[in-house]
């Protein structure tokens, strides 16, 4: 029998929805159906998705940050074809590749502090490598984490996570994790004192709920866990690659010199999973000591030659496009337009961000009509406004957005960086509109939220 996966897609198109609904995840197809999000997307590019009705949507998920140069980037496509039709000899294991050579080398010129990388296949296995070593240098067990933080879903990850919906039902988690407030001096310095620490694990902007700590804060969290002996780890993986205007989003403060800088998400072009920790060198040298220690750390696809040759094609096409310094303006004009509406709506409490990674932050109304309706979908469910929010962006609008973070009030943009004006444009008059709506009583949003509310109610009552 032949594989060809043209006739695969064509014989099977439309069958997406059923047979995850079979064989992966029914209640993620569930979730898609009750707020309408569940299309049959054909094709993509740049910042745009493509509908089997031939619907143009924009993206401002990216694929929750790995699009940062758009989808379907031809220099990204060509390298990748490029490896393939070379064939490379790939993941030999015994050897060392000159791609992952290159990418360490170019990857590293964007980081002027840090000496050395290893590589591996996703966020949070980064995170996984960072304990790791942070152990392995300071001989201390001890991991510091922030509230609200997100590192990933693995165990070790997820003893580092500040939600309770991410953590409950999995423990025990890895017992020396010790949670402190994110942009709380005293109370790092308070968890560092007793010079038991390994590492301090910290987002330069946390990405459950976009919170954005003081200016002095990063580097003053730096220089606790130098004077303590602690590395000061900067997960950079949704905040790096230029997501907010800068290579790393510590590059925004001075004097922020992390011990090891984590990245992964659009470090590949979104084709090819990826992960990477750049760090000092002789944090490396406690790692990889020894010849018997040569593989004490790794994972077997880390390094492949796909992931190395997108990386590569990642960072040239950054470069030469511009498109951190478009991240920043376009940030910047975003953040000033959005936050103009705040005077025209009440309940548009905060838009804040930096770069590409914004965040519009919603509160309850004042007028009394209003505010019954918002308590009833407090009742129902917490943060459950922004879901009536982002569904008519989507359905009316086209434009495919997420709410922050459970029990949230807070929709985030996460966009491809080559968002252009028109975009920007199509952006601020969606929500001028859908927000408009939510002011307004009745209208069609408030009807929506009123069903969800009382679908969420009936599903809780168990009838
Ligand atoms: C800051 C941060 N760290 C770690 C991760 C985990 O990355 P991955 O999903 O690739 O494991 C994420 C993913 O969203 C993230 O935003």
């Amino acid at each position: 029998m032949t594989f060809d996966l043209g006739t695969e897609l064509a014989d099977r198109a439309g069958e997406s929805f059923s047979l995850h609904e079979k064989y992966l995840n029914p209640a993620m197809v569930r979730m898609l159906k009750t707020i309408g999000f569940d299309r049959t997307y054909v094709r993509a590019q740049g910042q745009y998705l493509f509908d089997v009705n031939g619907e143009r949507y924009l993206d401002l998920l990216s694929g929750f940050g790995v699009f940062a140069v758009g989808r379907s980037h031809p220099v990204i496509k060509k390298a990748l074809r490029d490896v393939l039709d070379a064939d490379l000899p790939n993941l030999v294991q015994l050897d060392v590749s000159l791609l992952a050579g290159l990418l360490a080398e170019r990857l590293l010129s964007h980081m002027p502090g840090q000496e050395k990388v290893f590589f591996c296949n996703s966020g949070t296995e980064a995170v996984e490598a960072a304990i790791k070593m942070a152990r392995a240098a300071t001989g201390r067990n001890k991991l510091i984490f922030c509230d609200h933080a997100f590192h990933g879903l693995t165990m070790g990850a997820l003893s580092l996570n500040g939600d309770h919906s991410f953590r409950d039902g999995f423990g025990p988690l890895l017992a020396d994790s010790v949670r402190v407030p994110f942009n709380d001096l005293p109370a790092l310095e308070a968890a560092l004192a007793a010079g038991d620490v390994a590492a301090f694990f910290v987002e330069p902007i946390q990405g459950k709920g976009v919170h954005l700590p003081s200016s002095t804060y990063l580097a003053e969290a730096a220089r606790l866990c130098r004077t303590h002996g602690a590395l000061f780890v900067a997960d950079e993986i949704q905040t790096g690659i230029g997501r907010t205007g800068k290579f790393l989003a510590t590059d925004h403060a001075a004097n922020v010199d992390p011990d090891l800088v984590l990245v992964a998400k659009a470090l590949s072009g979104g084709y090819v999973p990826v992960g990477a920790v750049a760090g000092k060198r002789w944090i490396f040298d406690k790692l990889f000591n020894r010849m018997d220690r040569a593989v004490v750390h790794g994972s077997t696809f880390g390094k492949n030659n796909l992931a190395m040759a997108a990386g590569l094609a990642t960072l040239a096409v950054l470069e030469d496009e511009g498109l951190i310094a478009n991240a920043r303006l376009r940030g910047e004009s975003l953040l000033r337009r959005l936050g103009a509406l705040k005077s025209k709506y009440e309940m548009l409490a905060d838009v804040r961000g930096q770069g590409l990674m914004l965040a519009l932050e919603f509160g309850p109304p004042k007028s009394l009509a209003l505010r019954a309706a918002w308590s009833l979908l407090e009742k129902a469910t917490k943060g459950l406004f922004c879901q009536t929010v982002i569904i008519p962006l989507f359905t009316r609008h086209r434009i495919l957005s997420q709410v922050a973070g459970h029990e949230m009030y807070v929709i985030k943009l996460l966009p491809p960086l080559c968002l252009t004006q028109a975009d920007e444009d199509w952006i601020v008059r969606a929500f001028d509109d859908v927000i408009a709506d939510c002011h307004r009583m009745p209208s069609s949003i408030w009807d929506l939220a009123t069903t969800l509310a009382g679908n969420t109610l009936k599903r809780k009552a168990g009838t």
